[in-house]
C-alpha cells in the first residue's frame, strides 16, 4: 500500500463536519517538559481528539507519559512539570463555540474540573483519605464544586451515587480502610461521576485488582457509560484489555502517539513495529494460543532530543532513514476488511473499505519505503501465531533483528 498524498495532520484530522461537532475533547500538539538540571520531555508534540459517548484507549509501556498527558488534558499539571506547547479545547455539543481550556480563568477552572472533565487519578483507591468517612469525602466534592447543593440533597446524591457503582447506600459512614480494594475503586469512580461529567479520564482504573474484580468493575464502567452518556479516556499499559473495551486506540511511545486507529482494526492488523510487538507481548483471551514475545531492550531517556526514530535501536523493521529522520504521525487509510456498505467508497479489492489511519513510521512514507510496509504491517491479517512475514525495505535478505526475535 503505497503513501502518495499523505499529508501530515494532528491524529483524527480530516473528520468531516458532523464528526468535527462529535468532538467533546481536542488536544493539539501538546508538550509537556518537567523542569530540572535536565529537563524530561515527557509528552512531545501529542495531538489527540476524543468523540463524544466514545472509549477512547491510550497504551504504553511504562514511562512513556500517559499519565503526564492525562494531568495536561485536565489542566492539573504542577511544577515541575508545564505545559511547554499546545491548545486543548473542549466542546459541550450544543454547537457553541470550543472552550479553550489554557485559557480558563481560576473560578472556571474549577467548575471546568468535575463538572466538564473528571479524572479518575491512578492508584487513586489507595489515596482515598483513611481517616475520613465517605460521606464526609462526597460531601467535600459538593461543597467545593456545587456550593449551592443543601446538606440534605448532599447526603441524598452521595447515597444514590454508592448505589449506582453497586454498593449499599449504608456504607456512607464507613471509612475507605474498611472496604475491600474493588469496592474503594467503585467509590473513586463514583466520585469521578459525582458532577455528571460529559468526560472521564481513568488512569489505570482496575490495574491494582484482581481479574474477577476488574471484569466487575470493567463492565460497571461500561453499563454507566451507556446509562450517563460520558466519554472515556481510558489509559492503561495493558493493550488487550484496551483492544476490548476501547472503540479506538492511540499508542504511545517515548512521549509520541506513535500509532492511532479503530481498536478493533489494530487488533486486526497493526501498522507500526512497536504496536504489533505490544500485540505479541500479552496472550490473546479469545485467539488461537500463540507464543508471546516480549520487546526486547527498553525505552529511551526522555531527557533531551532523540535522534530519529525513538523506537529505532528495539526496531526489527529498522532501516537507513530510521536513525536520522524523525518519523511524523501521519493520515493514511488502509482496507479494513469489512464489507463494503451502500454508497461507501472503496479502494478497488471487494468488500474492503478504505479506513482512516495515523501512524508514525517510515515504512508507511512511499518516498522512503517504495516497497510498502512489510506483510503484517500492511492491513493484512495478523496470522494466529503472530506470525509476519518479515521483509526489509531495502531489500536485503539477511534476517533482521525482529526475524532473529523470533
Ligand atoms: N515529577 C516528575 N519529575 C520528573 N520527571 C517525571 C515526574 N513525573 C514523571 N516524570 C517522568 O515523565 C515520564 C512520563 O511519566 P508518566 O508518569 O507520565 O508515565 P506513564 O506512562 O503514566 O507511566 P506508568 O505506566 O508507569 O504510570 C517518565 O519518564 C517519568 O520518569
Ligand atoms: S520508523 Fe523505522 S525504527 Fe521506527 S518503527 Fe518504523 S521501521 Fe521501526
Ligand atoms: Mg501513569
Amino acid at each position: 500500500m503505497g503513501a502518495a498524498g499523505l499529508a501530515e495532520v494532528a491524529a483524527g484530522d480530516g473528520l468531516g463536519p458532523q464528526d468535527a461537532r462529535d468532538v467533546v475533547l481536542r488536544a493539539e500538539h501538546v508538550s509537556v517538559v518537567y523542569d530540572g538540571d535536565s529537563p524530561t520531555r515527557a509528552v512531545r508534540d501529542v495531538s489527540i481528539e476524543l468523540r463524544r459517548g466514545e472509549v477512547l484507549g491510550i497504551a504504553g509501556e511504562s514511562g512513556c507519559g500517559k499519565s503526564t498527558l492525562a494531568y495536561a488534558l485536565m489542566r492539573m499539571l504542577r511544577p515541575p512539570a508545564r505545559l511547554a506547547a499546545g491548545r486543548i479545547s473542549f466542546s459541550d455539543g450544543t454547537g457553541a463555540a470550543p472552550v479553550d481550556v489554557m485559557a480558563l480563568g481560576p473560578e472556571d477552572l474549577r467548575h471546568f474540573r468535575w463538572t466538564k472533565l473528571s479524572m479518575v487519578f491512578q492508584s487513586a483507591m489507595n489515596a482515598l483519605n483513611p481517616v475520613t468517612s465517605l460521606r464526609k469525602q462526597f460531601s467535600d466534592i459538593f461543597e467545593t464544586h456545587a456550593p449551592e447543593m443543601r446538606r440534605d440533597e448532599r447526603e441524598q446524591r452521595s447515597r444514590a451515587l454508592l448505589d449506582m457503582v453497586g454498593i449499599d447506600p449504608a456504607r456512607i459512614s464507613s471509612f475507605p480502610h474498611e472496604l475491600s480494594g474493588g469496592m474503594r475503586q467503585r467509590v473513586v469512580i463514583a466520585m469521578a461521576l459525582a458532577l455528571q461529567p460529559d468526560v472521564v479520564i481513568m488512569d489505570e482504573p482496575t490495574t491494582a485488582l484482581d481479574v474477577v474484580v476488574q471484569r466487575e468493575i470493567l463492565d460497571e464502567i461500561e453499563r454507566l457509560r451507556e446509562e450517563l452518556g460520558f466519554s472515556i479516556v481510558f489509559i492503561t499499559h495493558d493493550l488487550s484489555l484496551l483492544l476490548e473495551i476501547s472503540d479506538r486506540l492511540a499508542v504511545m511511545y517515548a512521549g509520541e502517539i506513535v500509532e492511532f486507529a479503530p481498536s478493533a482494526e489494530v487488533a486486526r492488523a497493526p501498522a507500526h513495529p512497536y504496536t504489533l510487538g505490544l500485540l505479541e507481548s500479552f496472550p490473546d483471551m479469545r485467539g488461537a494460543r500463540r507464543q508471546l514475545h516480549g520487546i526486547a531492550g527498553s525505552p529511551p531517556s526522555l531527557a533531551g532530543e532523540i535522534a530519529g526514530c525513538a523506537f529505532a535501536p528495539r526496531c526489527g523493521y529498522a532501516f537507513a532513514p530510521c536513525a536520522s529522520t524523525t518519523p511524523r504521525l501521519r493520515e493514511r487509510s488502509r482496507a479494513t476488511g469489512h464489507a463494503a456498505v451502500a454508497g461507501g467508497s472503496s479502494d478497488g479489492q471487494a468488500g474492503r473499505v478504505p479506513q482512516t489511519w495515523s501512524v508514525a513510521c517510515h515504512l508507511h512514507d512511499e518516498e522512503l519505503c517504495p516497497a510498502g510496509p512489510p506483510r503484517g504491517l500492511d492491513g493484512g491479517e495478523l496470522t494466529g501465531d503472530g506470525q509476519v512475514v518479515n521483509r526489509r525495505p531495502d531489500g536485503a535478505s539477511e534476517p533482521s533483528a525482529g526475524e532473529e526475535r523470533r
